[in-house]
C-alpha cells in the first residue's frame, strides 16, 4: 500500500504536479467527436471511435498520478435524441470498450461504476457493464465512474421521488430533509464531489452534467476536441488547478 502510494506519487511528481493537492475527482465531459470527424469528412462514428483511445490515455494518466476518482460523461439523457445509427454504434463501441477494457482495469487495479439510468442500455451491453463492474469491484486503486444515459435533472427528479414518497407514507417528517440526505439519494451517493470539472470541445456550458455536485467544482474548458485531448493537456490543466485558490464561499 505504502509502496503503491510512492509509486503515484513519483509519477505526479514527475509530472510536476504536487501530490498533496491533486483534485480527488476528476470529471469530464468528452465533446468534441462528431466535429473532429467532420473536419477529417469521415463518420461521426469515427469520431468515437478515436475518442474511445483518449479514454484509455485519460484514465491511465489518472490512475498512474493518483487521481482517486474520474467520471467520464460517456452518453447523456438528451443523447438518445440522436439517430438510431449513432446510438447503436455508441452502444456498440461502449460494449467493446468495456471488453478490451477490463484486463487493463484489473492490471491497474481501477474499479469501475456507472451512473445513470443504466436499465435504459440495450440488454447485452447491460450484461457486459454488469460484469465489468462485478470483476472490479474489489479494486482500490482508482474509482472510473462512467455516466451512461445520465442526466442530473433527471437524477435531481429520481431523488426527489424517492423522498417524496417516503413523506408521504409518514416514514420522513420534511423538516428532517438535509444536503445530505439529498445527496444520498443521487446515483453518486458514495462519491465525493468533483474538484475539477474539465469540458472539451469549446462549448461553454454544463449540458445537464452532475448538477447538483458541481456546486464548488473548478471549472475548466479548452478548446480542444476530444479526440485530440492529450495526456500532455490532461497534466497542464492538472497544474492549472493546482495554482487555483479554492475558497468555497469562505473570506
Ligand atoms: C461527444 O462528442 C460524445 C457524445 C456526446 C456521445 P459529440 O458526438 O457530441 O461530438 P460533437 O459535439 O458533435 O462534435
Ligand atoms: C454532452 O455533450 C454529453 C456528453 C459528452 C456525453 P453533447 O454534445 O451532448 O452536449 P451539447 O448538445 O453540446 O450541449
Ligand atoms: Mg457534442
Amino acid at each position: 500500500m505504502s509502496s503503491e502510494l510512492s509509486k503515484t506519487d513519483a509519477a505526479a511528481q514527475s509530472a510536476r504536479l504536487d501530490p498533496a493537492r491533486l483534485p480527488g475527482h476528476v470529471a469530464i465531459i468528452m465533446d468534441g467527436n462528431g466535429r473532429w470527424a467532420k473536419q477529417r469528412l469521415l463518420n461521426r462514428v469515427r469520431g468515437h471511435e478515436k475518442g474511445a483511445e483518449t479514454v484509455r490515455t485519460i484514465v491511465t494518466t489518472s490512475r498512474e498520478i493518483g487521481i482517486s476518482t474520474l467520471t467520464l460523461y460517456a452518453f447523456s439523457t438528451e443523447n438518445w435524441q440522436r439517430s438510431t445509427l449513432e446510438v447503436s454504434a455508441l452502444m456498440l463501441l461502449l460494449k467493446k470498450f468495456l471488453e478490451s477494457e477490463k484486463p487493463v482495469m484489473m492490471e491497474n487495479d481501477i474499479r469501475l461504476n456507472a451512473i445513470g439510468q443504466i436499465e435504459r442500455l440495450p440488454d447485452d451491453v447491460r450484461n457486459v457493464l454488469s460484469a465489468v463492474m462485478a470483476a472490479t469491484a474489489g479494486n482500490q486503486g482508482m474509482r472510473l465512474n462512467l455516466a451512461l444515459s445520465y442526466g442530473g435533472r433527471a437524477e435531481i427528479t429520481r431523488m426527489t421521488r424517492a423522498i417524496a414518497e417516503k413523506t408521504a407514507s409518514g416514514a420522513l417528517d420534511p423538516s428532517s430533509i438535509t444536503e445530505d440526505m439529498i445527496a444520498s439519494y443521487l446515483y453518486t451517493r458514495d462519491i465525493p464531489d468533483p474538484d475539477l470539472l474539465i469540458r472539451t470541445s469549446g462549448e461553454m456550458r454544463i449540458s445537464n452534467f452532475l448538477l447538483w455536485q458541481i456546486a464548488y467544482a473548478e471549472l475548466y474548458f479548452t478548446s480542444t476536441l476530444w479526440p485530440d485531448f492529450s495526456r500532455e493537456e490532461y497534466l497542464n490543466i492538472l497544474r492549472a488547478y493546482q495554482q487555483r485558490e479554492r475558497r468555497f464561499g469562505a473570506a
